[in-house]
């Protein structure tokens, strides 16, 4: 099922474990491929980027109320500010986000690709960072230039992947196959630790060796390849097959576009951004100049608070409310949530 050309997959059980292992592959892999390049040893990554909490995962992330603790422990990662279609940098239109963006990625390889190793991202959508939808052609743009300027594309579809933006691969939209993907979450339908990191056969290749030439990858994981956990994993793949669940998709996320889109004229509803089973109401306190909240208004909070009144749990990510549902959701809980959701905004604003 995976994007073509990722034939290996190496085991692990949560989402943080299968990104460590993702950048200690692109590291190792520089050093011991045929033409070594053993200088390729740091990182791209985003601003507000959420690869987990393990130190590798943290040094790439970028929420700073969760990571400026540990910045003593974390290696360098050069950041670019997260792509987005919301609050566009001054000039920057709908119409030129992407090559915007794109740009300052190719300025940022053109000046460091001998030293990088890997650009990490989150395809498509930046959860933690408050659900940001990367404009369209992005992703397909990043492929290309980590081609151009020879920097390996680590794909984090931890969130994103398994169906969440409404195909099985988030990368499948823009037709790209990154050289390293993580998977996790939905990989087992949420139900047992599972997370996979995919690598396509050229790294596979650069761990190949005698025995002697130590070339093996050292990342043991007492409960990688859970017999348990696969068996979970392989019946949620049933589950997909059996319940047709990517064919039901797109009805359920129209029947959440049109909920939200009552939202539109609120006073207090700055955007409403959705890809697939996500969807995201930005709260801001005017409208015009999209001035946020004060954080310690705790504003989508107390949305979700309300929301809980009318018996959906949700949660905010600061002003932000968003609802990633179970794809299994059915459409008349799809209209309980979404009723909840729109009510606590209404209320609470
Ligand atoms: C994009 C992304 N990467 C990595 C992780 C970490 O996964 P885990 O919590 O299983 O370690 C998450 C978890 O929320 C995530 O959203």
């Amino acid at each position: 099922m995976a994007p073509p050309g990722l034939n290996h997959v190496f085991f692990a059980s949560d989402g943080a474990s299968a990104v460590e292992v993702a950048l200690k592959m692109a590291f190792q892999y520089w050093r011991q491929r045929n033409d070594p390049r053993p200088e390729k040893t740091t990182y791209v990554a985003y601003a507000g980027a959420y690869h987990g909490d393990t130190l590798g995962s943290v040094s790439v992330s970028g929420v700073p109320h969760f990571h400026a603790m540990f910045e003593p422990l974390l290696f360098e990662t050069l950041r670019l500010p997260a792509p987005q279609t919301y609050r566009l940098p001054e000039g920057v239109t709908a119409e030129s986000a992407t090559s915007h963006y794109l740009l300052e990625l190719e300025e940022l390889l053109a000046a460091e690709s001998r030293r990088i190793a890997a650009v990490v991202i989150e395809p498509l959508v930046q959860g933690a960072a408050g659900m940001l939808m990367h404009p369209p052609g992005y992703l397909r743009g990043v492929r290309k230039l980590t081609r151009k300027y020879e920097v390996l594309l680590i794909a984090d579809e931890i969130a994103v992947g398994m169906g969440r933006l409404g195909t099985m691969f988030a990368c499948e939209q823009e037709d790209v196959t990154p050289d390293l993907l993580c998977l996790g979450k939905g990989l087992s339908g949420g139900y047992l630790p599972m997370s996979a990191t995919l690598a396509t056969t050229e790294i596979w290749n650069a761990f190949l060796g005698d025995y002697a030439e130590l070339k093996t990858f050292f990342h043991g994981h007492t409960f990688g390849g859970n017999p348990l956990a696969a068996a979970a994993a392989l019946a949620t793949l049933d589950v997909f097959e059996e319940e047709q669940t990517l064919a039901r998709l797109p009805e359920t996320i129209d029947r959440i576009a049109t909920h939200l889109a009552s939202l539109a004229s609120h006073p207090h509803v700055g955007d409403i951004r959705q890809r697939g089973m996500i969807a995201a109401v930005e709260l801001v306190q005017d409208k015009t100049t999209k001035t946020p909240f004060p954080w310690h208004e705790k504003r989508g909070m107390r949305v979700c608070q309300h929301a809980l009144k009318h018996g959906a749990w949700i949660r905010p990510l600061g002003n932000v409310v968003y609802l990633m549902p179970p794809l299994a959701i059915s459409l008349d809980e799809i209209n309980r949530l979404c009723d909840a959701l729109i009510r606590g905004v209404d209320k609470t604003l």
